[in-house]
């Protein structure tokens, strides 16, 4: 323990395994830097190459021991839901799918040829069509296709996907999801050749080759729980602090060069969450779980720029989007200097200043309990939330069933869109790390820093705690950190 707190033998340390000598002149110099590991390692590197084995103090550059500016943070919120609206009639609702028909429509349009409406399939004869609409209803027929009633302004119809290629996609289509469907019109039945999801453009993933930044992502702390596995958060916290251990010294320069941090829900455990859940907790007061999470999260390094948005367990309302852990709850939390409290889902910008920077969609990834059971082919989803998140994303949409756990937002389209310039989205929720690259875009998992609990247990769930996904923007990397 005493090792982890010592720069200078973590320093000599690093000299001693890469065989190289160093002054203890140039030593001192060296612990003067503002981030003594990297740069060292780096000199290191240099000596290796001009097969060098001793380091002196002249090979210590003046200007290189501060580092420049740029290590600041910058960011841009793009969408952050704070207001608590109320559902007042059905005519929220009705604006709300409305809403999505409409966007989706503007999506789809220019990928498919012959679009009509529903009420005009009757003139369209044989002819090769598509519709854009919303599915209210889907059954499977006696022989194994899949029927289902699309609806969009103008009306409803029933439809019908047969043909292996179209039935394994209709296999994964659940209600509320607005698609293409590409086929001909019958008597009062639409046949189905072709299901088209909104999806994502195909593009490069985005680099910066001059931005060494690296992002770190964890979600599912809860705090206040018995099960909250506080050694191993104290080693991610040293970490960051750059004190390393037997398992960490691997990556001193990945917690360096960390600037920003983002916290997809659950930060605390809550209280009657579950009926039994009293016999769970370590602390069973919500403001005493949020005055420890402030305590804990208060040892994160000022330069690190921090986003906290709120999960299932947190003291905010359940319906999505939810909005940031109030001040009244979470006091301390809003006294960090370094903390932003978001709301869930939450849509922002990071390196604004540079090349464009980086979009990341953060959401807590509660939708998953409705999406696993209704998608045969993410059965494993609980295990592999990475097949979830891309469930949703070619959908273009973070919770497609409507499960009453949505509030509109007055004239605000939907909050559950999925935009097509992200670059990075980040979930939580199931425990379970899981990370994929789709299209250019990063689909990671947070995981958490909860034992298994028995619960999970009886779920048959395989939680994989203390792991923390780090992302590199300059070459999109992913590395995962057991802690
Ligand atoms: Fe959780
Ligand atoms: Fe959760």
């Amino acid at each position: 323990m005493k090792n982890q707190n010592n720069p200078k033998l973590n320093l000599l340390n690093l000299f001693l395994k890469n065989q190289i000598q160093v002054s203890p002149d140039a030593l001192n110099k060296l612990l003067e830097s503002d981030h003594p590991l990297s740069y060292s390692q780096t000199l290191i590197d240099n000596l290796k190459n001009e097969n060098r084995t001793i380091l002196l103090p002249d090979d210590i550059k003046a200007n290189n021991l501060k580092k420049e500016t740029s290590k600041k943070s910058s960011y841009r919120i793009l969408k952050n839901y704070t207001q608590t609206y109320h559902i007042t009639g059905i005519e929220d609702m009705s604006a709300y799918f409305l809403a999505r028909l409409d966007y989706f429509k503007k999506q789809l349009r220019g990928r498919l040829s012959n679009t009509i409406s529903i009420s005009n399939l009757r003139k369209s004869g044989r002819d090769k069509i598509s519709l854009i609409a919303i599915v209210s209803n889907k059954t499977k027929t006696r022989n194994g296709n899949y029927m289902f009633t699309l609806e969009d302004y103008s009306g409803q119809i029933k439809a019908i996907a047969v043909g292996e290629k179209v039935k394994q996609i209709a296999e994964s289509v659940v209600y509320d999801d607005v698609l293409g469907f590409v086929g001909s019109a019958g008597d009062n039945v639409f046949f189905i050749d072709e299901i088209v999801w909104p999806d994502i453009p195909i593009k490069e993933e985005k680099k910066d080759p001059n931005n060494d930044t690296n992002v770190a992502f964890i979600s599912d702390l809860h705090i206040g729980s018995k099960n909250f596995l506080s050694d191993k958060f104290q080693t991610f916290l040293n970490w960051l602090n750059g004190k390393v251990n037997k398992k960490t010294e691997l990556y001193p320069q990945l917690s360096e060069n960390i600037k920003y941090l983002f916290i997809a829900g659950d930060i605390v455990d809550g209280v009657g969450v579950y009926p039994t859940q009293y016999d769970d907790l370590e602390i069973p007061d919500i403001y005493k779980q949020y005055k420890e999470a402030a305590n804990i999260l208060s040892q994160i390094p000022e330069k690190i720029k921090v986003f906290i948005s709120p999960g299932n367990h947190d003291y905010v309302r359940l319906a999505e989007p939810q909005p940031p852990i109030s001040k009244e709850i979470a006091s301390d939390l809003y006294e960090l200097p370094n903390v932003s409290m978001v709301s869930n889902p939450c849509y922002l910008k990071i390196e604004k200043e540079l090349n464009g920077g980086f979009n990341v969609l953060l959401y807590h990834g509660t939708s998953m309990d409705s999406l696993i059971p209704m998608i045969p082919s993410l059965k494993d989803g609980y295990k592999h939330p990475e097949k979830v998140m891309l469930a949703m994303l070619k959908r273009r949409h973070l919770s497609p069933p409507y499960e009453t756990n949505l509030i509109p937002q007055p004239n605000n389209g939907d909050p559950l869109i999925i935009p097509s310039d992200v670059d990075i989205f980040q979930t939580g929720h199931v425990h379970s790390n899981g990370a994929l690259n789709y299209r250019g875009v990063t689909l990671v998992n947070g995981g958490t820093w909860q034992a298994k609990t028995e619960f999970q247990v009886f779920l048959g769930h395989e939680p994989t705690p203390a792991r923390v996904p780090v992302i590199n923007l300059k070459n999109r990397n992913l590395i995962l950190i057991q802690f």
